[in-house]
């Protein structure tokens, strides 16, 4: 590991997120465990409450009522000196077939299951641990653990009920095998192995992490759906490093088989930094909402952030869509970001030149760290790259925008002064639609940068440590750009620390 460069209590503050949940202090990693629950969110995550690097994993939690302001709670699962509790997934036991609520409860019991990690023996099995509380605390299961090969790779359980089969379903990975092993039972304690799917996709030299598997419908038609596998890869993915890649296909409830129609490796985000994300379970609708870890194995215990090191991202909803490159993933903001999205923009151009837009945006002078920027632009004609300047200050930006030779949307987090390993990188992903309009919707907040194009066809996360005066925004263009619309909003900053303080007011 590097020594961390020094900083300041100014790029501290520039760089907490605060429309995105960071903890208040401390290391942190995937989410866990996500669910809806009498009108809460649950954020559990991995987490180590004693320091900012990686270890004493145990599952920290937030809970939010919007999936927006999200509260700070006590450790949920606390690591033991035998046992840290590794990632997972919760299901809520309606019928009570785990019989871990008391007869005649009227409050069922959130059950997680997470992986038991022996620190002496290395050993990696599923555990599970069940909350009467509304997922304050959680008991241990007394018979744990409930699976167990002998395995030190043998990980990340996602639970879900299969409501044809009548039967609750367990996907663990076996991480070096790259392979995802499918369990069923009927009373959640009692697995039985039924399946194995993989090695699949992107083979480059990668381990297999958090599973996770949903039905999606197709172009927004309730009536149409097809299963996706998620999976979760390390040091082999896109760009190096972890990565996200899904498999379009088909579950019976014991088997997932992939299309053939796709090409081998799809992946769910083309930056650096979005990996191991989950989806909320037991939501009040019928939206598929998830979030991910906004960080890299890579370089994570590097970031140059303190007191807090980890972020994750915004909860994105999930489609298909078809594109004329075929089923692609499609994600946009969660319809709850919308709140925190100021309603008169800052700054709005329509129809009009690249040239006049950028000069009155660069006369509007916006400044802000914590801002939404929606970009469309003319396809044709463009004959050089498009896009915005973000966090821009004296010799650096971070530029997002649409490369026209190559068909692809990018960011390109080199211009900014590197403050860690990875950081001087142009990411860029296949453009997918073949609309008239080029579409860049950015979602800013201190170090963090999610962009969804076109609609959500082409997702990039990453993030940059810009130094804390490098706020402005800009317009690139070349010479015969036509912008469509060019609309500048401030976001509203929602993270509060368990006493309901603002982050900032109490830490910074
Ligand atoms: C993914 C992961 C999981 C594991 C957890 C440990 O980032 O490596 O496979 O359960 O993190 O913190």
């Amino acid at each position: 590991m590097t020594t961390p460069m020094p900083t300041t209590d100014a790029d501290q503050h520039a760089w907490r997120p605060r429309y995105h949940f960071s903890p208040k202090r401390h290391w942190m990693n995937d989410p866990n465990g996500l669910v809806h629950f009498d009108g809460e969110y649950h954020l559990y995550y991995q987490y180590n409450p004693q320091g900012d690097d990686w270890g004493n994993i145990s599952w920290g939690h937030a809970v939010s009522t919007d999936l927006t302001h999200w509260q700070e709670l006590p450790v949920a699962i606390p690591a033991t000196d035998r046992l840290m509790a590794f990632s997972g997934s919760i299901v809520v036991d309606h019928a009570n077939r785990g019989g871990f609520a008391p007869a005649g409860a009227t409050v069922p019991a959130l059950v997680a299951f997470f992986t038991g990690f022996d620190p002496g023996t290395k050993i990696q099995s599923q555990h599970l641990a069940f909350s009467l509380d509304r997922g304050r605390t959680f008991t241990p299961y007394a018979g744990n653990p409930v699976l167990d090969i002998g395995s030190t790779e043998f990980r990340d359980p996602k639970v879900f009920w299969h409501e044809p089969t009548q039967r609750f379903v367990m996907l663990v990975v076996v991480a070096l095998e790259q392979q995802v092993w499918f369990y069923t039972s009927r009373n959640l304690v009692e697995w039985t192995r039924v399946s194995t799917f993989g090695p699949a996709g992107s083979a480059d030299g990668n381990i297999w992490e958090v599973p996770e598997l949903f039905a999606l419908s197709v172009d927004d038609d309730p009536t149409r759906k097809r299963w996706v596998l998620i999976v979760s890869v390390n040091h082999g993915s896109l760009w190096g490093g972890s990565g996200v890649q899904y498999f379009i296909g088909d579950f019976d409830g014991t088997r997932f088989v992939a299309d053939d129609a796709q090409p081998p490796t799809l992946w769910a985000d083309h930056g650096r930094d979005f990996y191991a994300p989950i989806m909320f379970a037991n939501m009040p609708d019928e939206r598929v909402l998830w979030l991910g870890w906004c960080s890299n194995w890579e370089y994570a215990r590097e970031l140059p952030t303190q007191p807090w090191r980890g972020q994750q991202s915004a909860p994105r909803e999930l489609s298909l869509v078809t594109t004329p490159r075929g089923l692609r993933l499609r994600q946009r903001m969660a319809a709850e970001m919308k709140a925190l999205v100021g309603p008169e923009p800052l700054f709005t151009a329509r129809e009009n030149s690249a040239h006049m837009t950028a000069a009155s945006l660069a006369q509007a002078g916006i400044q802000g760290r914590q801002l939404m920027v929606r970009l469309r632009a003319l396809r044709a004609g463009l004959d050089s790259p498009i896009g915005l300047e973000l966090l821009k200050g004296a010799g650096e930006s971070v530029k997002v925008g649409f490369d026209p030779e190559r068909n692809s949307f990018f960011i390109n987090r080199s211009c900014a002064a590197p403050r860690f390993k990875g950081q001087s990188e142009r990411h860029d992903a296949q453009r997918l639609s073949n609309a008239n309009e080029i579409e860049i919707e950015a979602w800013i907040d201190g170090s963090l940068i999610e962009v969804l194009a076109d609609g959500g066809s082409v997702a990039l996360t990453d993030l940059v440590y810009a130094r804390p005066d490098a706020s402005c925004l800009g317009l690139f263009h070349g010479a015969a750009a036509t912008v469509s619309l060019l609309e500048v909003h401030a976001m509203q900053a929602t993270l509060c620390s368990p006493d309901g303080l603002q982050v900032e007011a109490r830490h910074l």
